[in-house]
Formats: C-alpha cells, sequence, structure tokens
C-alpha cells in the first residue's frame, strides 16, 4: 500500500523528458526574418489601396516634407515617441514595431506623392481587435504631430496630411 503510494508520488514528480511543451500547447515561436528584422504576417494582398485614401498630386507636399527621406525619418519618429510615451507605449510593445515603422513610411509617402507603394495591410485588418480608442489615436496624432514640428515641416502641410489621415479613424477606433 505504502510501496504503491511511494511510485505513484516518484511518478507524478518525474519530470516529463522529450516533451515538446510549446507543442503540446500549440505556442508557435515566431522568429524575425534575418534581413528584415520583421516578424512574418498572415498572407494578403498587397495593393496601394490599402494606404486607406488617394494620395496627393504634385510633389510641393513631397518637398515640405523633406522628401522620401525626410518623410521616413519623421514615420519612425513617431514610432519611437510612442513606443516611450506611457499613455500608449504598451499597445506598440506588444506588436512589431519593425515592420510599422517601415509600413507607415510606405503610407505616408504614398499618401504624399513621394514615390513610393504601400505594402502594408489595410488599416481595419491591421487594427482589428487592438481595441483602440479615441484617446489612443489623440495621443498618437499629438506623436506625429511632435515628429512634424521637430522635423520643421511646415505647419499647412503637417494639417495636409493630418486630414488624409482624419477619415481612416473610423477604420481604427473600435470602443
Ligand atoms: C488614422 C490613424 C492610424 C493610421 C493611419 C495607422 C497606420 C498604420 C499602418 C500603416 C500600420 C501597418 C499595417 C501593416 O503592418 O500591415 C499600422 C499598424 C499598427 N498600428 Fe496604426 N494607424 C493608426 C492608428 C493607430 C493608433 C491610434 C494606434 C495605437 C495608439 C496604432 C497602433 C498600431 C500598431 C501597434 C500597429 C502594428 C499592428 C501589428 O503589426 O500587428 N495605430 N497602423
Amino acid at each position: 500500500m505504502f510501496a504503491s503510494a511511494l511510485v505513484i508520488a516518484l511518478l507524478q514528480q518525474t519530470p516529463a523528458e522529450g516533451v515538446d511543451w510549446d507543442k503540446e500547447y500549440g505556442v508557435e515561436e515566431r522568429v524575425r526574418d534575418p534581413e528584415t528584422g520583421e516578424y512574418p504576417v498572415d498572407p494578403y494582398v498587397e495593393d496601394n489601396a490599402n494606404a486607406g485614401a488617394e494620395p496627393f498630386s504634385g510633389d510641393r507636399l513631397a518637398a515640405a516634407f523633406g522628401g522620401r527621406e525626410g518623410i521616413a525619418r519623421m514615420a519612425e519618429r513617431t514610432v519611437e515617441i510612442s513606443e516611450s510615451d506611457p499613455r500608449i507605449s504598451g499597445i506598440f510593445v506588444a506588436h512589431d514595431t519593425v515592420r510599422l515603422k517601415r509600413t507607415l513610411s510606405e503610407q505616408f509617402c504614398y499618401l504624399l506623392n513621394a514615390g513610393c507603394d504601400y505594402s502594408g495591410r489595410d488599416m481595419k485588418s491591421a487594427h482589428d481587435g487592438m481595441g483602440l480608442t479615441t484617446a489612443d489615436l489623440n495621443a498618437l496624432v499629438e506623436n506625429l504631430q511632435q515628429a512634424m514640428r521637430e522635423a520643421d515641416v511646415p505647419f499647412r502641410a503637417q494639417n495636409k496630411l493630418l486630414s488624409k489621415l482624419a477619415p481612416m479613424s473610423r477604420d481604427v477606433v473600435e470602443r
């Protein structure tokens, strides 16, 4: 009686060797692409229409943002400021900001007609299930304004970009 209880107790405590617990519980290991540093995303169809609006025409607006490079720096800076903004940093640390810096740069560059295609997902799928609020949106817009001010983008040009993005809030804010 005592011996069998002891055997059961020992069996229970013996760690199961060779068990792949990640597989057992369906935990998938995400691996960053060695070249881009980005995590893979589920397949989707790339299309400029995913950028959420038609681009501006002409090249004056793009020039006001410092061209393609200026736009990329400003978009990346917006993400950086947001990553260290206590109001919304929690949302960003849980996601792939390496990819976001690239796709946000592409989106802004495409919309400002600075010669890029947008390769990211549409606004609804990109933010689906994140439960974003109007307060989150306001915080992000403030950070974008800060990044544009730091880059000396003229006020009128800043407002042009903001007016392009504003209607997209319908697809982004969920509560
Ligand atoms: C009109 C407003 C917004 C625009 C134009 C916008 C733009 C974008 C773009 C272009 C992407 C990349 C999609 C892709 O990688 O395929 C994205 C993803 C993302 N956005 Fe936004 N966004 C907006 C609002 C917000 C707000 C308010 C937050 C949070 C405060 C936010 C947080 C994120 C995060 C964390 C991702 C990464 C999602 C993932 O990789 O799973 N966005 N957004």
